[in-house]
């Protein structure tokens, strides 16, 4: 992938104007993003990373209105936070975000930490949450990149190779570094995910309501042909 190109600017303009304006009259309202609380912000990333969006809603209230805080939920018993997360699955996230807030509390002074390299220093905070915190939380310009984000992508700009391939995951990280604009870095990114999960969705995606239908090198989408 490594002689692959990345989008002029005059396409990325296109792409972010696209976007932009697609997601003001189509974005889903969600409460994560009536809020740029990097604690709320990171609780509703965690929650989002294995949950579909109607099973995290409920959850994320009832968790806000439990722990309101970093600090009152490092305050709480590890085994309790474990036990307040069961309906979303018997797993490692609540215990991983207790941790983070523990350390939060001892070593940053109450605060989520804004940088990435401190944010991929916690266990549960991968490339992808550390982008989402920091640019939805701290505003930065930070890129994202999850399943649907990297769908997006890989058929915009790219649409030839494999888009599972280790390298071809490297060089969409680049294209969503090289997309994601100066200002308006929340809902540019908000708006990636949700035109992945609603228009651009994995099977018989939505070209009909699509905003990017002049940039995409995909379009008119084919369906492949199966294998078996
Ligand atoms: N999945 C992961 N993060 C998300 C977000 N902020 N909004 C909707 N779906 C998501």
């Amino acid at each position: 992938m490594s002689g692959a190109s990345l989008p002029s600017p005059p396409a990325r303009q296109r792409f972010r104007r696209a976007l932009l304006g697609w997601y003001r009259r189509n974005g889903r309202d969600l409460p994560w993003r009536r809020t740029s609380d990097p604690y709320h912000i990171l609780v509703s990333e965690v929650m989002l990373q294995q949950t579909q969006v109607d099973r995290v809603l409920p959850k994320y209230h009832e968790w806000l209105d439990k722990y309101p805080s970093l600090e009152a939920l490092a305050a709480a018993p590890e085994d309790d936070v474990a036990d307040s997360w069961r309906p979303l699955g018997y797993n490692i996230r609540p215990r991983r975000l207790h941790a983070i807030a523990r350390e939060s509390m001892a070593r940053y002074g109450g605060r989520l930490p804004s940088d990435q390299e401190t944010l991929l220093s916690f266990k549960g905070i991968g490339a992808y949450t550390a982008g989402a915190i920091r640019s939805f939380a701290f505003r930065e310009r930070a890129a994202i990149l999850d399943t649907n984000v990297a769908r997006v992508l890989f058929r915009v700009f790219v649409r030839r190779g494999d888009p599972k391939a280790h390298a071809m995951r490297k060089h969409l990280w680049a294209v969503s570094e090289t997309v994601v604009p100066h200002k308006h870095v929340f809902d540019f990114n908000q708006a990636l995910m949700d035109l992945g999960a609603t228009v651009c969705v994995a099977r018989k995606p939505k070209c009909g309501v699509c905003p990017m239908t002049k940039l995409c090198r995909s379009f008119p989408w084919r369906e492949p042909r199966s294998r078996g």
